[in-house]
């Protein structure tokens, strides 16, 4: 308990307004605005071709919110949730107050903010759509590795909301599943996380808990392999400039992977764990040597190692990963209950995701350490121009 001469001496100092409080200068609830250049200022345009948060990269922060339409919910009640939706989204993610905002202050720090939006397979029955479809939004097959709970899959609607501040993040998820209550109820929320601003040079791939450098060979945005990630004029057409999305929750037993010493570490991935070269190479980026051998003529990296078998000689499995961290209060009795929220985008999950997953799942040493226990799938709708909403090409 704070003793009273203490807490008087708080108050005279709160009372004394901009006081310097132990070296740290007190201001006002609401101070000049940020200078431009704070991570806190930055947005990220919501009009355009593809929706923002599948390209962008990663902010800080994540919490992927999967929501179950209610029943009569319709093709014109999902008309009317994607017009307040689009429309709070644009406001929100340029630093204004949503429409009826009960917390108008909390908008005031964009924060980099995206809100990306997908559809399950339920969106496509409540609104007459099924023969619109693609084959793969539906959920993926069993996996051995499989241990999936309800509590953490699937899903009719997800919405996807990223920044470089969890205050930003909560209030966006706060204004738009409130928004959507008449319609839909909430399944799960994940939460993740990845570096804060300014902890790390901007371009940095993330870490992961296990202390991999995660994300490194990925497609490149904005080159040929736009047609990895992006769907294309073969696609629906409801879906052009859109993507496939998949959410797997995938706990890390960081117990057991405590036993292992850095060889084995690296052994298990095929990179090295201080600058996630590839076990071939020095640098991050160089290309793995998959062919190499060692003196003894044993495979440099291992046959069972986690790159080789995320990587298949067809160029088409590929997919853009942009995974977030999950740490979460441990069950009583445990340590940690720490994982990813893996994320990848492909045109095609089908084409591109599940051959590499039913390799994964055949043999992947990773796989002693990891374990996936929620998985999901959602179509994510092309982005908008202004006086359009999200997913007008399906609904209207
Ligand atoms: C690469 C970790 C699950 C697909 C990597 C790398 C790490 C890693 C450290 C090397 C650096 C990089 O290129 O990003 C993990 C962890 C997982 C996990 C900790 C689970 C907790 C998965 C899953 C898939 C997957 C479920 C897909 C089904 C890939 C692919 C690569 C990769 C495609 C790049 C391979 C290459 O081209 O070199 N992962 N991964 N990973 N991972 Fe995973």
């Amino acid at each position: 308990r704070l003793g009273r001469r203490a807490f008087l001496a708080s108050g005279a100092a709160v009372l004394g307004g901009a006081a310097a409080l132990g070296g740290r200068e007190l201001l006002d609830a609401d101070p000049e605005p940020a200078a431009p250049d704070s991570p806190g200022r930055a947005t990220v345009a919501f009009h355009g071709e593809h929706q923002a948060g599948v390209v962008t990269p990663g902010q800080a922060f994540a919490s992927f919110v999967a929501l179950d339409l209610v029943d009569g919910v319709d093709r014109e009640a999902l008309v009317r949730l994607m017009r307040v939706w689009t429309d709070d989204i644009e406001r929100l993610t340029r630093g204004a107050p949503g429409l009826t905002d009960t917390e108008p202050e909390l908008a005031a720090v964009p924060a980099g903010l995206t809100v990306t939006v997908g559809y399950g397979p339920g969106v496509l029955t409540a609104a007459g759509r099924e023969d619109l479809r693609p084959g793969w939004l539906t959920p993926l097959p069993a996996f051995g590795v499989d241990r999936l709970q309800e509590a953490w899959s699937g899903g009719d609607l997800l919405l996807q909301i990223c920044a470089d501040d969890e205050i930003t993040v909560a209030h966006a998820v706060r204004v738009l599943v409130k928004e959507a209550r008449t319609f839909a109820t909430v399944r799960w929320v994940q939460r993740g996380f990845r570096n804060s601003p300014g902890t790390v040079t901007p371009g940095t791939t993330m870490r992961n808990l296990m202390g991999q450098v995660d994300g490194t060979s990925n497609p490149i945005p904005g080159t040929e392999d736009d047609r990895l990630i992006w769907i294309g004029p073969e696609g629906p057409a409801w879906l052009h400039g859109g993507t496939g999305m998949v959410v797997r929750r995938i706990a890390m037993n960081l117990d057991t992977w405590d036993e292992l010493d850095r060889p084995a570490r690296e052994q298990v991935i095929g990179r090295r764990l201080d600058n996630g070269a590839p076990l071939t190479g020095t640098h991050e980026h160089e290309e793995p040597d998959l062919e190499a051998m060692t003196e003894l003529k044993l495979p440099v990296i291992e046959s069972f190692a986690h790159i080789r078998r995320a990587r298949s000689d067809d160029p088409d499995h590929r997919f853009l990963r942009r995974s977030y961290n999950y740490d979460e209060s441990p069950p009583a009795g445990e340590l940690s209950n720490s994982g990813l929220v893996f994320v990848s985008f492909q045109a095609d999950i089908d084409a591109q995701f599940t051959p590499i997953q039913r390799r994964l799942d055949q043999l992947d040493l990773l796989n002693q350490w990891t374990t996936p226990i929620g998985s999901a799938v959602f179509a994510v709708p092309g982005g908008c121009r202004p006086g359009e909403y999200l997913g007008q090409r399906l609904l209207e």
